[in-house]
């Protein structure tokens, strides 16, 4: 068995050099969540790796599988456009962090988003046997689960998602909802990172497709999903411990003595409009009006990491940020004192190990974000320096970092208070808030991360084994055959809808075809046989479709009997006054929902037949719902 991790990205990053295109791995993110504990299995890691021209992709394909145990999903430019840049990230990253007008949809992205997860399902399921585990990551790939579901059927399939999942309001705006939750939903089990998120995926499907859950499970035909909470760690040791190269000790070290006294606020995000970099500088800036007498005493080292900048809103937003970090300087700067040193290029890890310790204060406040590691990594570096966290409260991560000052990023009064009262913060008070912080992250390192959602999806793909429906095989039907023919007298007990007729969404339209019938009558006129069909449907829909037919029939939910050569009788002693009560209560849901009705059951009368034999329960009403 092994296991195959599918994220859009590889855990590598591949640099053109003189010499060629260099590929190296890439400790960030997922990569670290997961770097090590892949490093251990027998594992596989599927993804794309970047744009590399038709001719050299053999030879990196090779490097990759042979030092990475990473398969390289190569896609074209042209599908590239639609599917990373297009339906990814304009419309999928925007509505999944609530930003509805940032969307554009478009429906040749749509194709190329579909086209691509073709792609990674093919490349999969031709590396995979049944028995592998297949951990998705990621909006990039919603469809793949489903993708995957239809090649290999009964495969472990786990899905996690790294960003919020918004209010159904919001998701529904994605003119192919539908779709991504029906992709989605191929998945054993669906992975988020708070409850905020779980809770509103649930009420989507509910609201999309009906299906309810139970303790988040749902039961989708004949599969148990799971839909759970997984908060990603980090890995602790790696930050509380880790060392730094000596040059990057130089370069920190002169950054610290050119600030004298003054503290240094760190703020360190990729180039995105979710990450409230414009209205962090603006609340900077409040901070520097109200606290004239902290200027030149605080210096902002704002860190911008490059991304996705092909897509419109990425290079709008660069402007922004560079033309207010212009503004600020100019206002507020003198020639002994810059108030925001600005970077905008990648951080080298050990860079950013050194910023975490050499800062005072960090600054992290994002619009929306999934998690943000960053909160956790500061946290984790600082050892028994202090330090102080000021974090976004719509960050994934403040529902864990309780202890942070957990500011609302639109308020740039309360983020510039939350700085001054950052910088004036005893320090017991800062230690004893960051190892309340530090406990809570070795608790939830992310070495256990793997190992918790990986548990739960091997548990319900074996509860869907228990629901699944066993197709009678060769052997199986021999033995029907026989037991069939050697009995003298047979009952043949039948359900109806679902059964013998697919469901329909009018229960009156849901008519037996002519197979059906043709099958009946043989079943029912082969002597011995006493052939029952078990409905829910009422008496006359019964008559008209089985009239003169040698059937025990069982309507209304077992409510009436009808032997072959019989009248209707009624077959339980209900004193249904009781409806009279809840009547009202059931006509008030159907005028507020359309499209829903109430399908009344009738089963007065006295007699009790057939008690253990074939009645389905007694139900006086079945609510419709509408769509
Ligand atoms: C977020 C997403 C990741 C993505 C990363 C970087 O964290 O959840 O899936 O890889 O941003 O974005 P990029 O578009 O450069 O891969």
């Amino acid at each position: 068995m092994s296991l195959i991790l599918v994220s859009n990205r590889l855990p590598i990053s591949i640099r053109r050099t003189k010499g060629g295109l260099e590929i190296e791995p890439n400790p960030g993110g997922l990569a670290s969540g997961l770097g090590s504990f892949y490093r251990q299995q027998d594992s596989k890691w599927f993804g794309w790796p970047g744009d590399v021209p038709a001719a050299e992709q053999k030879r990196v394909a090779a490097r990759l599988r042979d030092h990475f145990d990473c398969h390289a999903v190569f896609l074209p430019s042209r599908i590239v456009r639609g599917y990373y840049s297009g339906f990814s990230n304009s419309i999928l990253w925007p509505l999944l962090h609530s930003f509805p007008t940032y969307a554009t949809f478009q429906a040749s992205e749509w194709e190329a988003y579909q086209e691509a997860n073709e792609r990674f399902a093919r490349a999969i399921a031709d590396a995979s046997a049944a028995e592998d585990v297949i951990w998705i990551h990621d909006y990039h790939l919603f469809l793949l689960p489903q993708l995957i579901r239809e090649r290999l059927s009964d495969a472990r399939i786990g899905f996690f998602l790294h960003t919020p999942f918004p209010p159904h309001d919001v998701f529904r705006v994605l003119p192919r909802h539908r779709e991504i939750l029906h992709g989605v939903l191929g998945a054993d089990l669906i992975g988020f990172h708070t409850y905020d998120y779980a809770r509103a995926f649930l009420e989507s499907v509910r609201r999309t497709f009906g299906y309810d859950n139970r303790m988040g499970t749902l039961e989708i035909g004949h599969r148990a999903v799971g839909v759970d909470v997984f908060p990603l760690g980090i890995d602790v040791a790696r930050f509380s411990s880790g060392s730094i190269g000596p040059s990057f000790m130089r370069t920190v070290a002169r950054l610290r003595k050119g600030l004298g006294d003054s503290k240094l606020l760190f703020s360190v995000s990729r180039l995105d409009y979710t990450k409230g970099i414009p209205q962090q500088l603006q609340a900077f800036r409040r901070f520097l009006e109200v606290h004239p007498d902290r200027r030149g005493k605080v210096t902002y080292l704002l860190a911008v990491v490059p991304s996705r900048e092909k897509v419109a809103r990425y290079a709008e937003l660069k402007r922004e940020i560079d033309e207010q970090v212009g503004r600020i300087n100019s206002a507020f700067g003198s020639l002994s004192w810059t108030p925001i040193r600005y970077l905008y290029r990648q951080l080298h890890p050990e860079e950013l190990l050194a910023l975490y310790r050499a800062s005072d204060i960090a600054l992290l406040t994002p619009l929306r974000d999934g998690m943000n590691l960053i909160a956790k990594e500061y946290v984790a570096s600082r050892n028994d320096t202090g330090g102080v966290l000021i974090l976004s409260e719509m960050a994934g991560a403040s529902k864990e970092l309780l202890e942070a000052f957990v500011v609302n990023p639109y308020d740039a009064e309360e983020v510039a208070d939350a700085i001054e009262r950052a910088i004036t913060m005893p320090a017991p008070e800062q230690m004893r808030r960051l190892s309340a912080m530090q406990d809570r992250l070795r608790r939830s390192d992310v070495r256990n991360w793997p190992t918790h959602f990986l548990d739960r999806l091997d548990a319900l793909h074996r509860m869907s084994q228990d629901l699944a429906v066993r197709i009678p095989n060769s052997r199986d039907r021999k033995s029907i055959r026989q037991t069939y023919r050697s009995a003298t007298r047979r009952c043949l007990i039948l359900d109806y809808d679902g059964t013998l007729v697919p469901f329909a969404s009018d229960p009156s339209l849901a008519r037996p075809d002519a197979r059906v019938m043709d099958t009946l009558k043989i079943l029912a006129s082969t002597e011995g046989n006493r052939v029952l069909i078990v409905s829910g449907r009422p008496r006359s829909d019964l008559d008209r479709w089985f009239h003169g037919m040698p059937l025990t029939l069982i309507a209304e939910h077992g409510g009436w009997v009808k032997e072959p050569a019989g009248a209707w009788e009624p077959a339980m002693t209900p004193d249904d006054r009781w409806k009279d009560g809840i009547r009202p209560i059931l006509d008030q849901f159907v005028e507020r929902i359309p499209g829903s009705f109430v399908e009344e059951k009738d089963c007065r009368g006295q007699r009790d037949v057939l008690r253990d034999q074939a009645c389905e329960g007694t139900v006086g009403f079945h609510l419709r719902r509408g769509r």
